[in-house]
């Protein structure tokens, strides 16, 4: 029997894609095995037209035949050349390190998308002048003299859209087809809606039917609380694509036979809110049988040549959890707070009854100040209120449709008697990435914190990495999503998600080479300097995401796709630096300025962050082009790197291992971490720079003072450099500012500010005070890579390490994280002198564990001698393994634990 079974198929990183436009998509999959040493040494991949074809072997599209690889990720389809909606099933055989073949895989598939500009039909339709929601309702209806053996929607609106089929939804999506730059590309989805539209038999009427809204295309977007940035008018494009079983092909498309009316949505938008009319809900209007003569004609315009209309290659937005309440309380006569225990970036469901005409408003914020009032400061101009009208229909079920708030109370008023506490439920809404890992350990607030950060995360993936999810912001930060990149990879499958969040980076890329602060950009906002043209940290999103994706998924092709502009931003360093000094503060005042963003009383030189990202951005160019084998830019990218990293030692770093930058004696954290992590510091006295780096946290009274840019470092460099006690003093510390300060406070979310909210004195500056801000969550990776202990050697976790730093305290810390091959974990626990490790290697990789004890003689696996290691390290065992899992035992001391983490250097 083979050791392996091929289970999890994914097509470039989803199940069942229904539009692939590549020629070539990959097919990826996973092994099952609990074999130890399980490894794959020969894979084949057959790819038929259907799956019944490919069972029976025949009209095969591709047979690989047995290629010798380990290879079980990324793998190109090359048979024959797929068209335009065509479907393709497959299947998976692998051998096993004995060369014993699996059986075969289940079958899974894609659909291609529509490849050719000329095979869309249909217009786009809007409503005219005389429909005055924004969120108008669409229908056509239609019959069928035959039945329907496959049947495809492809959707996309500018604005967003919820569509039905005789009154069911098409989806679960949610704001649907997600944010772009319309100006360039516009994003389609495509559904599999054969049962919805055979469901009322063979023949008779249909009604397509849909809902579009201003979103984010026009809708207002960012402070300046402007709306209209892509376009006044909301559009709709539709193809429902009908096969036959004679293999004849009906479409019904968005053109002027579609008739548009007021929905009871009288206004929607993202920052304001939702106003819904139960009572101006046209019964039966989206089924067979309506009587639409009293609806308008719609206004119909040609496809036209532009923008780009592509497949959207992220997940989808959906309702992810729901949340109950937690307590209630009158705020006010007539008016309720509901407490929901947590913060989260969604909308709440209501269910009640009431007379017809009865007005529920619903308020929403994060905070209550002390005497229990609802605090809404904070976010600025975005009212976040909901209205919700009833029809008087007996018991009415209502949630928003086309609105989100960032919230964790909600104020209900104008309540028919008390509410009662299940008279709402929070729904959380964000990007639905797989979940890939999990964290836990023995101290309650470290769990917490962890918990904190996943929470955050949850709410600002949401269709872009965002900043925040509740004021009126909720952008595309570059600085916040490259902070955090590497902490999200632990815990979620982002790899779909920053697949379709790079393209908006490539679009939002300037002529002159600069990244922006936001992507997409949202043309005209931010003031004279405008947000086009991104600071150091935040522009570097460029190539720090692209690199990270490469090490974490192993995929290629996001860096072959994000090569050229790579380069083209390090390039853009490279002309505006003076001898090797990037200095475009001082002499270019065309952007923003933000250095170590909300850093703690300090100041870090922009010149130093913006030569240190300097010389970091072309050595990631280099390795980019080292894996893409283009030598000839790999040479010339590290040698630029090495003039960088001289004139960053020439300029800022002094004899005795101090870093200063040009105009200030002010030695800072940030200065230490970005000099250490990027490897700017000559050998010789890198030493010496993280003892000033120690001295800096000290004089500090063992507190953090970075911002933005310095905190993913901070822990990491301490425990790369021998210091992992004063990074477990950090983690530990629970007075401000740190990462458990904001949990004493109540926080169940990261918090843009250490201190946005202290029990006595209340909100810090409220003009700028997220809740739910995930950038100082980016010291979650070190749990995974340092507590727990998990971190890759290769890319794709191909060949990883396992070694726990045991300290601060804890007697007990478990990760998984699920890397391209499988579930990876570390677990270990001590009492009394005795330690356990557990750890799971995935099948077809290996592993490099550190065990930690210095007694090597008392290592045992599953009670057995483990063979001699192959090598120690101060404190630890050190074993290489393949697949499996293994317990081990060992002989621990905490002294030892703190000595050696002292003193083991960076391996
Ligand atoms: C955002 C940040 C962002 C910053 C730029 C803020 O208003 O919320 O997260 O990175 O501006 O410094």
């Amino acid at each position: 029997m083979s050791s392996l079974t091929p289970v999890a198929l994914a097509c470039e990183y989803l199940e069942h894609p229904l539009a692939i436009e590549r020629p070539d998509p990959r097919l990826s999959w996973r092994s099952d095995s609990a074999a130890r040493g399980a490894r794959q040494t020969a894979y084949r991949v057959v790819v038929a037209k259907t799956g019944a074809d490919l069972l029976a072997g025949r009209s095969l599209l591709w047979d690989s035949g047995r290629i010798e690889s380990d290879a079980s990720a990324h793998i190109h389809y090359a048979g024959t050349p797929l068209a335009s909606f065509q479907r393709a099933a497959w299947r998976v055989q692998v051998w096993d390190e004995t060369g014993v073949a699996s059986p075969w895989s289940a079958v899974a598939g894609w659909a291609m998308g529509i490849l050719k500009r000329e095979e869309w039909r249909g217009q786009w339709i809007h409503s005219p002048a005389q429909v005055s929601s924004n969120s108008p309702y669409f229908r056509r209806s239609f019959s069928l003299d035959k039945p329907v053996t496959d049947a495809r929607l492809y959707a996309t609106a500018r604005g967003i859209f919820l569509a039905w089929i005789n009154g069911r939804p098409v989806s679960d999506e949610q704001f649907a087809p997600g944010w772009t730059d319309y100006a360039k590309r516009l994003l389609y989805r495509c559904h599999d809606v054969t049962a919805l539209v055979n469901d009322s038999g063979a023949a008779g009427e249909r009604v397509l039917s849909a809902q579009i809204n201003d979103g984010w295309y026009k809708g207002p977007v960012g402070w300046e609380g402007k709306a209209h940035i892509w376009g006044g008018r909301c559009e709709l494009l539709m193809l429902l694509r009908l096969e036959h079983a004679d293999g004849t092909v009906t479409w019904i498309v968005s053109d002027d036979q579609w008739r548009t009316a007021n929905s009871p949505v009288l206004s929607s938008t993202f920052l304001k809110g939702e106003l819904y009319d139960g009572g101006a809900e046209p019964i039966g209007w989206d089924r067979a049988g309506f009587d639409a003569k009293g609806w308008h004609k719609v206004n119909a315009t040609a496809i036209g040549d532009a923008p780009i209309l592509q497949a959207h290659q992220g997940p989808p937005v959906r309702r992810l959890s729901e949340v109950k309440p937690v307590a209630r309380w009158q705020a006010r006569p007539g008016s309720w707070i509901f407490d929901l225990g947590e913060n989260i970036a969604g909308r709440v469901r209501i269910r009640l009854r009431a007379p017809a005409g009865t007005t529920i408003r619903l308020r929403h914020g994060e905070m209550v100040t002390p005497d229990r009032q609802l605090y809404v400061d904070n976010l600025r101009t975005a009212t976040s209120i909901d209205v919700f009208t009833a029809a008087g229909t007996g018991e009415e079920i209502w949630e928003p449709r086309f609105t989100f708030h960032g919230f964790q109370y909600v104020e209900v008023a104008g309540w028919p008697g008390e509410p009662p506490l299940d008279a709402i439920t929070g729904i959380v809404l964000g990007s639905d990435c797989p979940a890939a890992g999990s964290f836990t350990c023995s101290d309650p607030m470290i769990d917490k914190l962890y918990g904190n950060i996943v929470r955050t995360q949850r709410a600002n993936y949401l269709e872009v990495p965002t900043d925040c999810p509740q004021r009126d912001e909720r952008l595309g930060w570059t600085g916040d999503a490259q902070a955090y990149i590497r902490t999200a990879i632990c815990s979620r499958d982002i790899a779909a998600f920053f697949t379709k969040w790079l393209q908006d980076l490539r679009d939002a890329q300037n002529a002159d080479g600069t990244f922006p602060n936001i992507a997409p950009q949202v043309p005209g906002l931010g003031g004279v300097w405008g947000l086009e043209r991104g600071d150091a940290a935040w522009a570097d999103a460029g190539t720090i995401c692209p690199l990270t994706m490469w090490r974490c998924y192993a995929d290629k092709d996001i860096l072959a796709a994000m090569f050229p502009a790579m380069v083209k931003w390090v390039e853009y360093c490279d002309r505006t630096a003076i001898e090797g000094i990037n200095i475009r503060y001082h002499r270019d005042k065309q952007f923003i300025v933000f250095g170590d963003w909300l850093q703690v009383d300090c100041w870090t030189p922009p010149e130093v962050i913006m030569t240190a990202f300097y010389a970091h951005g072309a050595k990631l160019v280099a390795e980019a082009a080292e894996v893409l084998g283009k030598q000839a830019e790999a040479t010339r990218f590290r040698e630029l790197h090495e003039k960088v990293k001289k004139a960053f030692q020439r300029e800022f770093v002094k004899a005795d291992g101090t870093i200063l930058g040009k105009r200030t004696d002010d030695e800072t954290q940030t200065i230490y971490l970005l000099a250490l992590h990027f490897d700017l510091v000559p050998a010789a006295l890198r030493a010496a720079a993280v003892e000033k780096l120690v001295a800096c946290i000290a004089a500090r009274d063992w507190h953090l003072s970075t911002g933005f840019v310095g905190l993913p470092y901070l822990l990491p460099v301490l425990s790369a450099n021998g210091r992992t006690d004063v990074a477990y003093r950090l983690l530990n510390t629970t007075t401000y500012p740190s990462w458990l300060y904001p949990i004493t406070q109540g926080a169940t979310t990261i918090w843009e500010r250490w201190n946005g909210w202290k029990k006595e004195e209340g909100p810090a500056d409220p003009g700028m005070n997220s809740y739910s801000h995930y950038a100082y969550g980016a010291c979650g990776e070190w749990l995974f890579s340092d507590v727990a202990g998990i971190d890759l050697l290769e890319p794709g976790f191909k060949r990883m390490r396992i070694r726990p730093r045991i300290g601060g305290g804890l007697t007990r810390a478990e990760a998984t994280h699920r890397c391209i091959h499988g579930e990876i974990r570390s677990s270990w626990t001590h009492a009394q002198g005795a330690l356990t490790l557990v750890v799971t290697v995935p099948p077809n990789t290996s592993a490099e564990i550190w065990i930690p004890t210095s007694d090597t003689a008392s290592l045992r696996e599953a009670g057995k001698p483990w063979p001699t290691p192959a090598r120690h390290e101060p404190g630890y065992a050190v074993i290489e393994t393949g697949a499996g899992t293994y317990v081990f035992t060992a002989a621990f001391s905490t002294t030892a634990a703190t000595t050696s983490a002292k003193s083991a250097s960076a391996k």
